[in-house]
């Protein structure tokens, strides 16, 4: 079967839609969304997320028919995940046939430190409210919001690393954090047949994440890899990794549930 030419009319909950990976998605959504389709932009970063948004509402997309919301929220934060809902429920009508969810927002956590640092539940606990906690509850929400029905489509990408298959010396939070996740989303893929659940590993992106992943890891052979992927040119752009997940949710061909990168053929 040929791949689809669009995603249909979509309701899309972007998160960490400000910056990086998030925000080229988003643009990437609303060239391949019927007209009557809505983008829901979160983030904390009101100025960049309104920008972003004045950029869609006037492309070709916006002039056919997009709507773009705009949610400044901290995901990590229950009033943050109530606002989302809020205002996907209001961009949401009857007639859109697809409902999409990027779980997009993370934080890379102390790459300063081992695991022998970590004696401070309180920074643990934070990180992994933010990385896991909040993708999980707010997907919960999501499915709740906008259940199960004929004619509707519901998928959810989480936007993973190759860091939830392997370890890294001093990223023990992230890697966690990424593992964690998957698991979740492996365990929603089986009990929610009717749902599309992809875990989408972008790869190394030249995004601020990297230059804090650059900067701050405490492991040298970690910290040189990386600077050695930046000097030699090995970032990918947003762009290019984002173009592979929109042919992955157009083929539509990913077994629900599945981790797949961005160099998978
Ligand atoms: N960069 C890489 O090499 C790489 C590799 C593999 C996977 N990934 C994954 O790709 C995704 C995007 O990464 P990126 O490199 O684009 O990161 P980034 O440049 O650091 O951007 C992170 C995005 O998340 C948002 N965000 C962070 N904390 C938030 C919070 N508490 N509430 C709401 N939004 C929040 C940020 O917006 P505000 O600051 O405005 O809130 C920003 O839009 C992440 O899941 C990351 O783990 C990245």
């Amino acid at each position: 079967m040929s791949p689809a030419a669009d995603l249909g009319r979509v309701l899309c909950i972007i998160t960490g839609a400000s910056r990086g990976f998030g925000r080229a998605v988003a643009r990437d959504l609303a060239r391949l969304v019927q007209p009557g389709s809505a983008l829901v932009l979160v983030a904390r970063s009101g100025p960049d997320l309104r920008a972003l948004q004045a950029e869609l509402t006037e492309s070709e997309a916006g002039r056919a028919g997009l709507k773009v919301e705009v949610v400044v929220a901290d995901v990590g934060k229950v009033e943050g995940l109530e606002d989302i809902l809020r205002t996907s429920k209001e961009a949401f009508y009857e007639d859109m046939d697809h409902i999409l969810l990027i779980n997009n927002a993370a934080s890379l956590g102390d790459v300063s430190k081992y695991v022998r640092d970590f004696s401070d539940m309180s920074e643990v606990d934070s990180y992994l409210s933010l990385n896991v906690s909040s993708a999980m509850c707010l997907t919960a929400r999501m499915l709740q919001a906008f259940p199960q029905h004929p004619g509707l489509r519901r998928s959810v990408v989480n936007v993973t690393s190759l860091c939830a298959l392997q370890p890294f010396r001093s990223w023990a939070l992230y890697c966690t954090g990424k593992a964690a996740r998957e698991m979740m989303f492996k365990v929603l893929a089986e009990e929610e047949p009717d749902l599309r659940v992809l875990s989408y590993s972008p790869g190394p992106l030249d995004t601020d994440m990297q230059v804090e992943a650059r900067s701050k890891t405490a492991d040298q052979t970690i910290k040189k890899k990386f600077s050695g992927m930046f000097a030699q040119g090995q970032l990918l752009t947003c762009e290019a990794s984002s173009a592979k997940l929109m042919k992955v949710l157009l083929d539509d061909k990913f077994t629900s549930g599945d981790h797949v990168d961005v160099y998978d053929n």
